[in-house]
């Protein structure tokens, strides 16, 4: 049963309680430059007034910004062009935009890769690839060579001061990593410059909170978080969340006392009284407000509008339905505002819920080595007697046999198995190089998905080999790598009556059971084993749901025997 109580806030009051503006260990990205965080969140950051005209001119821009500022006012680069740093920690920016804002005469000869900078009578000259530059006669070492990155030219940004005649400032702040050409080299302009260009995507989400409605994943202080199960929801136009699981996802701490819900983070502190339908937070609600909340299943439910009060954040609602919940305001921010709304348009809906047998004992079974035969072969047998006995498998299948068996493939998930990865040509991976383990393990996931629509989640390396390396390089391939607790020996007896002793007969609560299905004695024995040991209480899952009953989340990387 839904238990339903829903509270609309009409007043809000002042809370008597005044809030330290600088919250969550004093980082406030972009905050002190970009307007107060408690400030109108809907309003785009207003252009400042243009300095008087007697101040030189300066340009700047933004690493991972698709804009610059120039006259004092943002500008765009272009689509998808945006400064970054290389990979020898250089800063790059974009020739054209960096170039011509300096005042340059900018040419780009496309064939040759060179790029000229006109400086009235002074000629620069730089080749993509190539760490020097030439002015008039001189040749001059860079830091790092030009690049080409998405059809655009970017030049490092130490090279146009050797023919700008500007002075270039580098800003590292918790505003954003700026870049910026001055004339005067006294001057000033870090405040105007964080304010057009705001903090950075990173910064955002550092210090802030990422949904997306309908799901139950959400990005908090940069880390992925999972509410399990709690559905962010939408009702009455406000979408709603747990307060706790939030407030704590962003390490503040929520107490309830009777119907009073005070809410602690950093220095800040709000209440919610659930009686009284008030609530008490360091700023008045503007006119779009919805403070409500529900009480579902005795958790305690709030809407975006009354979860940014209490956390006295702003409040941002981006593209399908992505919501951020930021520090400093993120409305008018465009490159910002779409870098974040790509992220959580990403976020995944809520994980199908494990349908759990109801039994006293859960065992993993296993099938190494397949498939084995046509739609009527081995395999494709084994999937008939598992579905009729409601039991659950992982298939740990070999690349080699899957070119040659795949018309079982679109069976498995279907039936609620799982799929593993056992190498593509049943190779050792502990022999292999780096690009060899990639080859045998992600070529055969790609192939795997070519047939099945989806890759495996899990792997097992041949014979059950690993090293540190192969450790690495399962996690670089996101897979869990799963050993076994029982082995059959399936393999070496070839006998039904052996495979399905070694089962009955010593298995535990939580084990994974080693098998092959590419013999038919594994077929017989191992369904006489499950008829016997579902009499005395015992369920087959697959690796991830045993993994998942016995409250263990699998990691990439990582070696699992057993779920005792
Ligand atoms: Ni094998």
């Amino acid at each position: 049963m839904k238990k339903w109580k829903i509270g609309l806030l009409g007043a809000v009051a002042m809370s008597a309680i005044m809030l330290v503006p600088v919250f969550l260990s004093g980082a406030a990205p972009g905050a002190g430059a970009a307007g107060s965080a408690g400030a109108d969140a809907d309003a785009p950051p207003a252009r400042s007034e243009p300095l008087p005209a007697a101040d030189p001119d300066y340009i700047a821009f933004q690493v991972g910004n698709r804009y610059g500022v120039k006259e004092h006012a943002r500008f765009p680069l272009g689509s998808n062009i945006k400064p970054f740093v290389d990979s020898s920690g250089r800063v790059q920016v974009p020739l054209q935009a960096a170039g011509e804002g300096i005042g340059l005469d900018v040419t780009w000869d496309e064939v040759n890769q060179i790029a000229t900078l006109i400086n009235g009578k002074t000629t620069a000259t730089l080749t993509v690839g190539i760490p020097q530059m030439t002015v008039g006669e001189e040749i001059i070492d860079l830091p790092t060579a030009p690049v080409v990155q998405d059809g655009s030219t970017y030049i490092p940004a130490r090279a146009l001061e050797n023919v700008g005649g500007w002075t270039l400032e580098f800003l590292s702040s918790d505003k954003g990593n700026y870049i910026i050409f001055k004339q005067d080299e006294q001057q000033s302009v870090t405040e105007e410059v964080a304010k057009l260009l705001g903090a950075s995507t990173e910064q955002y989400l550092t210090n802030g909170m990422l949904f997306r409605s309908g799901s139950d994943q959400a990005i908090a202080r940069g880390e992925h978080i999972s509410f399990s199960g709690m559905t962010t929801f939408d009702d009455d136009n406000s979408i709603y969340f747990p307060l706790e699981e939030c407030v704590s996802a962003m390490g503040g701490s929520v107490e309830t006392e009777g119907d009073t819900v005070t809410i602690q983070l950093g220095q800040r502190e709000a209440l919610l009284d659930t009686a009284k339908n008030t609530a008490r937070v360091d700023r008045q609600p503007t006119e779009k407000e919805n403070f409500c909340f529900h009480e579902l299943n005795d958790i305690l439910y709030v809407s975006d509008d009354l979860l940014a009060a209490l956390l006295g954040m702003n409040k941002t609602l981006l593209s399908e339905g992505v919501l951020a919940f930021t520090v400093a305001p993120l409305k008018g921010y465009p490159d910002q505002e779409e870098a974040l709304a790509a992220m959580g348009a990403e976020l995944g809906n809520q994980k199908p819920k494990v349908e759990v047998p109801e039994a006293e004992h859960y065992v993993a079974l296993t099938f190494d080595d397949g498939p084995t035969g046509q739609s009527e072969g081995l395999t494709a047998r084994l999937l008939n007697a598992l579905n009729e006995r409601g039991a659950h498998a992982t298939f740990f299948m070999c690349g080699y046999r899957v070119k040659d068996f795949h018309s079982v493939l679109d069976r498995y998930l279907e039936e609620g198995h799982e799929m593993g990865n056992h190498t593509m040509d049943h190779k050792t991976l502990t022999k292999l190089s780096v690009s060899e383990i990639h080859e045998q393990v992600d070529g055969n996931s790609d192939l795997i998905e070519s047939y099945a629509g989806e890759k495996p989640t899990v792997m097992r390396p041949t014979g059950g080999a690993y090293n540190d390396t192969v450790k690495a390089e399962m996690e670089k391939s996101e897979l869990p790598i799963i050993l076994w607790s029982l082995d059959t020996l399936d393999w070496q007896s070839k006998d039904a009556k052996s495979v399905e002793n070694k089962i009955v007969n010593n298995v535990q609560d939580g084990d994974i059971i080693l098998m092959h299905d590419l013999y038919e004695s594994t077929y017989k024995g191992v369904l006489n084993a499950i008829d016997k040991l579902k009499d005395k209480g015992y369920a087959f899952v697959t690796v991830s749901e045993l993994a998942a009953i016995k409250g263990v989340e699998l990691e990439p990387g990582k070696v699992y025997t057993s779920f005792r």
